[in-house]
């Protein structure tokens, strides 16, 4: 194992990669990324709600070749996965957004990059050819806001993630504690845990602090220390609301999902204002400590709003059969945070893709054992749940699509 990346022959799980993210990272990196808000009520729930998610599994169905190509949001995708928006990812391993967008593309889904990443939005373009998505949190300066939502447009971003979910950023008790603020200060305590972490110091001092480069400028004061979610929250406008949205609508040309949704009636009413997605979640349990986990919230909204747009929900997945749970539950995908930067936490792009297809080859096993051979058509009696069952689905196939991609691993070297 060298100092830089540890050796990842020996994973077999996200879990795995967790384990050796903490082990590498200062642990007021690895608590900013792994932590949540509060009590992390909601950050263990979101776990444990697809834990309680039962399969009843079918037999003598030919899964010999389980198909997991799916349609996301309009998109060819050739697994049900996508990677949500994550900030701050450069802590972790030097171009880590990058690193995680071309694992994304290596395996032929899509990607989301952040408002706060700390790739801009044109250098990730530049850098990645894949499914891009771009994630917008909506800030005061509204001709700043605008101005981000037409870069990403010029920069060929097929989809735009508003997220209504951080209306001021949560009380993460880990970050105060550990004093991850921005701007980002030197303590003892952080001396010492560079000290004693000299392959994750070493990267850093040869790459430089991190650099929010969408926000160059945008960022508020400097005078305060304010952990990463609150300074974010400083900068966002609290009082966006539904008409701001309608006007978004109109400025942005291509797709538009709503992150963060979590009640039904919010889904509806999303709906009728012609929006594409519903993208099912409490933020990876880092905003709201009590709100309901993603999963359990999934039913309902999928009752409310029928097969009228799809479902995207992330916040808990750790197990590719999370994904079919999140199926039969209503979901048309499920979006992975943390288990995709675990991964390149512990070895840049090589551990991304990593953790992907480990998701995926989960899935494809969870599939067979489960006598399903289509993810999009998973029947809704697979599920015995403590949770509402989902309304039935329209059927639909999607065999043009199974050819649309190699998933040949490229032959680039990972960065
Ligand atoms: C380190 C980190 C940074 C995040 N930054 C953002 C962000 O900038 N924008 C956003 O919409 N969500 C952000 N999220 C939330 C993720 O998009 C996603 O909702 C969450 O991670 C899903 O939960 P999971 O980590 O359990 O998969 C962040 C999550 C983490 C772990």
């Amino acid at each position: 194992m060298s100092a830089f990346a540890p050796n990842l022959d020996k994973v077999l799980s996200i879990r795995d990669l967790r384990d050796l993210a903490r082990r590498r990272l200062p642990r007021s990196v690895f608590e900013f990324i792994d932590g949540g808000a509060e009590d992390e009520l909601t950050l263990a729930e979101n776990r444990a709600a697809f834990e309680r998610v039962r399969l009843i599994p079918r037999i003598l169905t030919d899964v010999s070749a389980p198909d997991i190509v799916t349609d996301i949001v309009g998109t060819p995708s050739a697994a049900p996965f996508v990677v949500a928006p994550m900030g701050s990812c450069m802590l972790a391993w030097p171009e880590a957004d990058i690193c995680i967008a071309r694992a994304a593309a290596a395996h032929g889904i899509p990607y989301t990059l952040s408002t706060m990443s700390t790739t801009s939005i044109e250098r990730m373009a530049n850098a990645v050819q894949g499914n891009l998505w771009f994630q917008l949190y909506v800030l005061k300066d509204r001709d700043f806001n605008n101005q981000l939502v037409d870069r990403a447009a010029a920069a060929g971003y097929s989809t735009l993630v508003v997220a209504v979910d951080l209306q001021a950023g949560g009380k993460r008790e880990r970050d105060l504690r550990n004093g991850v603020s921005i701007p980002l200060r030197m303590t003892i305590r952080h001396l010492w845990e560079g000290a004693t972490h000299p392959g994750w110091s070493w990267q850093l001092a040869r790459n430089g602090l991190p650099d929010f480069e969408n926000m160059r400028g945008m960022m508020g004061s400097n005078d305060a220390n304010l952990t990463i979610a609150a300074r974010v929250g400083e900068s966002l406008d609290a009082s966006f609301n539904w008409d701001g949205l309608a006007r978004l609508r109109e400025r942005w040309p291509g797709k538009l999902m709503i992150k963060g949704v979590l009640h039904p009636e919010d889904a509806q009413r999303l709906v009728s204002l012609g929006i594409d997605g519903i993208w099912v979640s409490n933020h990876g349990g880092r905003q709201l400590d009590g709100a309901v986990a993603s999963a359990d919230a999934l039913p309902a909204i999928a009752a409310a709003i029928g097969n009228r747009v799809p479902m995207i929900i992330d916040s808990g997945v750790r197990r590719g059969v999370d994904a079919l749970k999140a199926r039969v539950l209503g979901a048309s995908a499920v979006a992975v945070g943390r288990a995709a930067l675990y991964g390149a936490a512990a070895g840049g792009e090589k551990g991304a893709r990593l953790a992907l297809q480990i998701l995926i080859e989960e899935l494809r096993l969870a599939m067979k054992l489960a006598g399903t051979p289509s993810f999009y058509n998973a029947p809704e009696t697979l599920v015995l749940s403590q949770t509402t069952r989902a309304p039935a689905r329209q059927q639909h196939q999607y065999p043009q699509l199974a050819s649309t991609f190699d998933l040949a691993p490229e032959k680039r070297t990972p960065c």
